[in-house]
């Protein structure tokens, strides 16, 4: 007898007990990768688009370290706002050993050794233009020349002590050379998490401003991060990704994409991670703001939406309220 009355779908949701039983999904703080922006100086600068997430200098990471530590969430994503004067066409600041980015790595695992730390593998915090690799003449951006440096800057950032390089510039062919440069460079167990099916997306203006490029940006990313009309292609970067030797892939951004989430999932059976970025984020954080809902249930509503499609992980920047309110 399957049907109504002897089936009552509502049965099994009519006490919280049951519906606890009854949840196919779980998300826990070991589910969070908390993204940072690390600053020069000691101060704590509020981003105005992003309310509630500041950039830090170098103490205000370390403290940021011991409570992802203290809330179980397991990895810490970095990112760098370099002075000004220290971009450049070429945006070599990103192989300066010193720079922000591996001082902020040191200063986090002197804190919190058991934390992972995950460090972004592009140019666009360094360039003067705003772009995540060299430009040409007519300001297109140069696959082979460009992966050239990424390779470089993430045995910076190995050599600085991270745990997984995360490319997130969209030039072809960059994480094989990445693998063969880790291996040949006694980095075998440092991991990478390529950013696979990166969109060009309407949703990083705030990431932008905390990073400082937005300003500087020359026109737009979308000859090299995907069209967002485009699911096929997606998959397709994630075979050459895994075939080059990725051990996980991330899908970004998040909410918007999440039935490429579930094609990536259900096709290669990896670690899929997705980033729910800064406009996402904002877009909560303004509906809070309006009335228009409760920022605990629209936090962790959206994250474990993320699970349900198949994540293994989310980058959020709600990740420490998230932990927090899982305690
Ligand atoms: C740049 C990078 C971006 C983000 C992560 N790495 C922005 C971009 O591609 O312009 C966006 C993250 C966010 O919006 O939260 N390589």
């Amino acid at each position: 007898m399957s049907h109504y009355p002897a089936l009552r779908m509502r049965r099994p949701r009519a006490a919280g007990w049951s519906r606890r039983l009854h949840a196919e999904t779980v998300l826990t703080p070991a589910d969070l990768i908390w993204p940072l922006f690390v600053t020069e100086g000691d101060g704590e600068e509020p981003i105005a688009t992003l309310p509630g997430v500041s950039r830090w200098g170098l103490n205000g990471i370390a403290d940021r370290a011991r409570e992802a530590q203290d809330l179980g969430i397991p990895c810490i994503a970095l990112f760098p706002n370099t002075p000004r004067e220290l971009r450049s066409d070429r945006g070599e600041e990103a192989l300066n050993p010193d720079n922000l980015m591996c001082r902020a790595i040191k200063a986090i695992k002197d804190a919190a050794p058991d934390i992972g730390v995950l460090t972004d593998v592009a140019l666009d915090p360094y360039t003067s233009h705003g772009h995540d690799g060299l430009i040409d003449d007519c300001g297109y951006v140069l696959n082979d020349e460009t992966a050239e440096l990424l390779v470089a800057q993430a045995l910076v950032q190995a050599g600085a002590g991270a745990d997984i390089v995360a490319p997130s510039d969209m030039m072809d062919g960059r994480v094989g050379r990445i693998r063969e440069a880790l291996e040949a460079e006694g980095h075998c167990n440092v991991q990478i998490m390529a950013y696979s099916a990166k969109y060009a997306s309407a949703f990083y203006g705030p990431f932008r401003d905390a990073v400082g490029s937005r300003g500087l940006l020359q026109g737009d990313k979308k000859t090299y991060q995907m069209d967002p009309a485009n699911a096929e292609e997606a998959l397709r970067e994630v075979a050459l990704d895994l075939e080059e030797g990725a051990d996980s892939v991330m899908v970004k951004p998040g909410l918007p994409y999440l039935d490429i989430i579930r094609r990536v999932k259900d096709a290669f059976e990896v670690p899929v991670f997705a980033y729910q970025v800064s406009g996402e984020y904002a877009m909560i954080e303004a509906a809070v703001a309006a009335g228009a809902g409760d920022r605990d249930a629209l936090v962790m509503e959206t994250l474990m939406a993320f699970k349900r499609a198949g994540c293994a992980g989310v980058l959020t920047y709600h990740a420490a309220h998230a932990a927090r309110l899982m305690a």
